[in-house]
């Protein structure tokens, strides 16, 4: 259990509450390209190309992961067994014995050896105000803060809670957790009190780190006036620091303790600009520990790709040099509609390859990316993975930088990845042009361990469906050439601009309303956001309200409680819900309907009253 000694991260990285605990063994995954995985830096010298060592780190993991985890870390006690994993019973455990602290290899490594290189670049969201970070200051930063948590009783074990925006100090309180053996359980700052609370219990956090105000999109938002209402309802929080992100004063409380500024100075560096926000898993893996983890230069984006006008990505990537640029589907595909002019304004000659995750991107969207945004100059990656697994698992060029790329599919398995699929039996499929369930055959350090507090569910959720394999949750084909595309989530998660959430966790909220009987959540397919969310409701009989109020106050349910983004872009008021004799909702037959899939609804004998399918057609007509 070493990793709880400071190389540990507890994620509240996804919406729909899993609390998946990830190790961080930073094993060079921060760049598009690869270069830590060159057989020489891996420390395989007889092995030739890389093609040859994605086949050994498969064929032979252990060995490989071996070399790897000694020859890019700098261990506190080496480990002597490799791995002690067994996907039958959802057992992970690597690098027995073995002991590190990932700030340590995130920052004295290389303060060590280029200290005034730039670690951070933070793109405030005020456009043109950056402000850089060299390692040796975030290191510095790092280690006050260490100090300040643990003057303040924080140990090693113990859970900290931070809701900041993606900025410097986020970073920092993440690595001074790190340093001083406490977990992190980061939460996205768009969340809301009720949503943060529900969190801070979970983690049982006795320390809170958040700042006076956010801004983004120039829009100040009160985050320490979110976490006074939330750690109302959280009796296990003792102190909460906070820093001021805007000069407007807040209150403070006797719980409340203020954090000094630092003053940083300018300089230059390679840059890696991952526009993710660090409540994500993308800002934990390709933020802030896969760059820092090897010593490059990570942007830390605070503000919206249109604000203050849709050029802002590019502007950005003009002023900061940026080489790497790693984005997701939604925004892609917003920018596309404000046409090529915001792109061309600005030189976007640094640029060498351009990332996307997070969904499927589609071709429009791909072909726009590529053509436009990298001149036709640039490889577009299209990245597949996920929180459980820590860091990019599916990516087109793992071990040839000149393969050929297909616009839209994730393609080829990462090092030390071994995906297959699965067909409903539960039988690995082997042919190709195929599809089915996504699973992993073999373990890798990256991937999750468990759930926070709920082994169990860990082991239901990944481990159950498919005996031996980890369940990705993902379907995805398989083509003739034995290229991946992920064709979607195969259970009940969507995905609104990038954002994983459970339709259970919407309607849990929507079912909150008194006037509301039941409901049910879909997801359907948005042109800007991936999916969208599509809410049928039932009311409580002899419940008599316009349906406009009701939308409204159930609008404002799901932003209080969960966030924005999981708002209803459609609400359908519906007499009853299509059910099975034994009382479930028909989900396929709404799926279908929402889909406007009418030929596609398929058998309707096992429904209890056909009719109702008539009358959800009907509503779903009126409401388009
Ligand atoms: C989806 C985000 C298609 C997928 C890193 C996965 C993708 C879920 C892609 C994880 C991609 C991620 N193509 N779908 N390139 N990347 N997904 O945990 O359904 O927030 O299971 O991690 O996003 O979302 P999460």
């Amino acid at each position: 259990m070493w990793l709880l000694r400071g190389c540990t991260s507890k994620y509240v990285a996804s919406s729909f509450g899993r609390r998946v605990l990830t190790t961080y063994h930073v094993l060079g995954r921060s760049r598009c390209n690869i270069a830590a995985f060159m057989p020489e830096a891996a420390g395989f010298e007889g092995v030739s190309g890389r093609a040859a060592l994605r086949e050994l780190s498969v064929s032979n993991s252990d060995s490989f992961w071996a070399a790897v985890a000694r020859h890019r870390l700098s261990w506190i006690t080496p480990f002597h067994t490799v791995q002690d994993c067994d996907l039958s019973r959802g057992k992970i455990k690597w690098f027995e014995g073995g002991k590190l602290n990932v700030s340590v290899n995130c920052l004295d490594r290389h303060v060590h050896t280029c200290p005034e290189r730039v670690a951070l670049i933070w793109e405030r969201d005020e456009r043109g105000s950056e402000m850089k970070y060299t390692y040796r200051e975030l290191m510095e930063m790092t280690c006050q803060l260490g100090n300040l948590l643990r003057r303040h009783g924080v140990k090693k074990g113990d859970c900290v809670t931070i809701y900041m925006p993606t900025c410097p100090l986020a970073v920092a309180s993440m690595l001074a957790c790190a340093r001083i053996g406490a977990a992190h359980n980061v939460v996205f700052a768009g969340f809301s009190a009720d949503a943060l609370a529900e969190r801070i219990r979970d983690a049982q956090s006795s320390t809170v780190i958040t700042v006076n105000q956010g801004v983004r999109g120039g829009k100040v938002t009160e985050l320490k006036k979110t976490v006074d209402t939330a750690v109302q309802s959280c009796p296990t929080v003792k102190q909460v620091f906070v820093a001021m992100r805007t000069e407007t004063p807040v209150t403070m409380t006797a719980r409340d303790i203020a954090m000094d500024e630092y003053v940083f100075s300018y300089h230059d560096g390679d840059v890696f600009g991952c526009v993710a926000d660090i409540g994500w898993i993308t800002g934990h893996s390709y933020v802030v520990y896969g760059p820092l983890a090897n010593g490059a230069t990570t942007v830390l984006f605070e503000s919206t790709p249109i604000y203050p006008d849709p050029g802002r990505y590019w502007d950005m990537v003009e002023r900061l040099k940026i080489n790497q640029f790693y984005g997701a589907p939604t925004a892609i595909r917003l920018l596309l509609k404000y046409g090529d002019k915001w792109v061309n304004k600005y030189d976007r000659s640094t640029l060498k390859t351009l990332g996307s995750v997070g969904e499927p991107i589609n071709t429009e969207a791909w072909e726009w990316y590529h053509r436009v945004v990298g001149g036709g100059r640039c490889p577009v990656v299209d990245t597949w993975w996920q929180t459980e697994t820590g860091g990019i698992c599916i990516a087109p060029r793992p071990s040839d930088p000149d393969a050929e790329i297909v616009p839209g599919m994730a393609m080829r398995p990462f090092f030390g990845i071994k995906p297959v699929l699965m067909d409903t039996e539960g039988e690995v499929l082997t042919s190709n042009n195929i599809s089915g369930a996504l699973c992993m055959a073999q373990p890798w350090p990256g991937m999750a361990r468990t759930i926070h507090n709920n082994h169990q569910r860990f082991i239901d959720t990944y481990f159950q469906p498919y005996p031996g394999y980890f369940f990705t949750g993902d379907g995805a084909y398989r083509s003739e050439e034995g290229y991946y595309q992920i064709t979607g989530r195969l259970d009940d998660v969507i995905n609104v601009s990038g954002h994983r959430i459970g339709t259970a966790e919407i309607e849990d909220v929507v079912n909150q309303c008194p006037a509301v009987a039941e409901s049910a959540v879909i997801g359907y397919a948005h042109n800007i956001k991936g999916q969208g969310v599509y809410v049928f409701v039932v009311l409580k009989k002899g419940v008599d309200i316009q349906e406009a109020d009701l939308s409204r106050q159930l609008n404002s349910m799901v932003s209080e409680k969960i966030a924005k983004y999981a708002c209803p872009d459609f609400i359908q008021f519906a007499k009853r819900l299509p059910k099975t004799r034994s009382g479930k909702i028909m989900r396929r037959v709404l799926r279908k309907v929402v889909e406007s899939d009418l030929e596609g609804l398929g058998d309707l004998s096992t429904l209890d009253d056909p009719a109702a399918v008539q009358e959800i057609i009907q509503g779903h007509e009126k409401l388009l």
